[in-house]
């Protein structure tokens, strides 16, 4: 059975004091609520992660991730964060791709497959983001860059890695804009994800892989989301920086 994953990513917002009372607030309902195969994630800046590290450990069902890494070991890379670190501090979860990464920061295919292996080989989870932009969804080439990039930057993993990273599918054109991908157009995604890992591997390793949907999801139209087929879970931006709506989007998974 795939697991089923909410992460919150808090993008770069909330200080402190607003870290641990979020993240507070999120463990308590969590340790009441969660239970089966179902995961949250909370990935904050860089800076939070040992502090909110604190209040989630032990906590069933919980864990912390870091919104990027360096594709890198370690060395003269001022200002940069490298995987292994990250899984010193606790992080289980790495969010790799980014639309934002790859659109301010100019990460292209090739750097992020290397971001993916670094995640691997310090044992976290890749959350690798995909997804089209607003002029090839009107033009109708999504599938086709979507499939670009997931073969670009994931398709050199072999068969037993590739079950171990999460795809999250972000179409950029939803992603801050209230703006959803229909529940059919996300589905629909996702199981055109789904079947180019088939195709590449096999059905049963693609069976295994949990694909998030990502962009604007709310607690309004998470349950909707959520029903269909191949979406098992979500990537939330805003949403998660509040924690009564972040709450009620884990409990409609
Ligand atoms: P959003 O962001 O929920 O604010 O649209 C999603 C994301 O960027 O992961």
């Amino acid at each position: 059975m795939r697991k089923k994953i909410v992460a919150g990513n808090w993008k770069m917002n909330n200080d402190r004091e607003e870290a641990f009372k979020l993240t507070s607030e999120v463990t308590h309902m969590v340790e009441d609520e969660v239970k089966g195969n179902t995961e949250v994630v909370i990935i904050p800046p860089f800076v939070h992660i040992s502090s909110t590290r604190k209040l989630v450990e032990g906590i069933a069902h919980l864990h912390l991730g870091a919104q990027n890494c360096h594709e890198e070991k370690g060395g003269a890379y001022t200002g940069e964060i490298s995987a292994g670190m990250l899984q010193s501090v606790g992080c289980k979860y790495v969010i790799v791709g980014h639309s934002e990464r790859r659109e301010f920061f100019g990460e292209d295919h090739e750097v992020l497959s290397k971001k993916v292996d670094a995640v691997l080989a310090s044992d976290m989870i890749p959350i690798f983001c995909c997804g089209e932009k607003l002029d090839s969804r009107e033009d109708g080439t999504q599938n086709e860059v979507v499939a670009q990039q997931v073969e670009k930057s994931l398709f050199h993993l072999s068969e037993t890695q590739i079950p171990a990273v999460v795809i999250a599918y972000e179409p950029v054109w939803a992603i801050g804009t209230g703006k959803t991908a229909s529940a059919e157009q996300a589905q629909e995604m996702h199981a055109f994800i789904r079947k180019l890992i088939a195709e590449k591997y096999n059905q049963d390793t693609a069976d295994k892989v949990s694909i998030l949907y990502g962009g604007s999801v709310k607690p309004g139209n998470a349950g909707e989301l959520f029903a269909q087929e191949d979406i098992d879970g979500g990537l939330i931006g805003g949403a998660s920086l509040k924690s009564r709506d972040f709450t009620d989007i884990i409990k409609a998974i």
